[in-house]
């Protein structure tokens, strides 16, 4: 059984020496992907930039922008069983990245920003993909419903969602709070290390692959 995670953050390049990003260390998806190799899954880590070393035995593709992911999801998710999608991909990047380094003229300095291509959203119609389908979902507010939401719109089996707004929990820590969401079912889990949080995800997936 073969598995696609992606994870860490994207970078969507301003100019040859600025990026627009976020906080995402990578870790969530790291502990996944180590946990899946742990449970006899066969990984393709497709990742952002991050500090991290590979879990070894895995197939391993770096990228830098959403465009990029996307690409590489696009060509790979064709051969996976599951795909987990826990890369806090950029929603939106910047329209003309210049190719000059810009200068410091103006006091103010507006960039247009579009939106990227949602990778996970693409997933079942564009990719056709019919294996099993887990998203995550990084919330501020209303955190069962939205990811609820993201759910239902995107085609997933399994939401993960975790409050981003706790400081203990979430990006570029080592632990996480989540719920794991399915169309019928709601589970809390307590704060964990993504590592427990990880195999308890590798549990669930190898529960609905028997
Ligand atoms: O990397 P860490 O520091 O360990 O932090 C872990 C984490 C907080 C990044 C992780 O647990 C997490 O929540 N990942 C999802 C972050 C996110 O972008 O959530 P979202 O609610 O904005 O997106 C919903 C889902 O759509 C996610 O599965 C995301 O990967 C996917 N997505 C979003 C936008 C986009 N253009 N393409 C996508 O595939």
């Amino acid at each position: 059984m073969k598995v696609l995670i992606t994870a860490g953050p994207t970078r969507e390049a301003i100019d040859p020496a600025r990026f627009i990003s976020n906080y995402s260390s990578g870790k969530m998806g790291y502990a996944l992907a180590d946990a899946c190799v742990h449970s006899g899954l066969e990984v393709l880590l497709i990742s952002g930039p991050t500090q991290l070393e590979v879990p070894i035995n895995c197939d391993y593709i770096a990228v830098e922008s959403a465009q990029e992911m996307y690409e590489a999801v696009e060509q790979h998710i064709v051969d996976c069983d599951v795909a987990i999608f826990s890369a806090a991909v950029a929603d939106y990047t910047y329209k003309t990245p210049a190719t000059q380094k810009i200068k410091k003229k103006e006091d103010s300095l507006v960039l247009e920003l579009e939106k990227t291509k949602d990778i996970l959203g693409s997933a079942r119609n564009t990719f056709n993909f019919t294996g099993l389908l887990i998203g995550f979902a990084a919330e501020t507010e209303k955190l069962v419903a939205n990811a609820r939401t993201k759910l239902e719109i995107k085609g997933c089996d399994l939401i993960v969602a975790n409050d981003i707004s706790r400081k203990d929990s979430g990006f570029n820590v080592d632990n996480n709070q989540a719920y794991l969401i399915t169309s019928k079912t709601e589970q809390e889990l307590p704060l964990l290390s993504k590592k427990a949080l990880a195999l308890a995800i590798t549990q669930w997936i190898k529960k609905r692959l028997s």
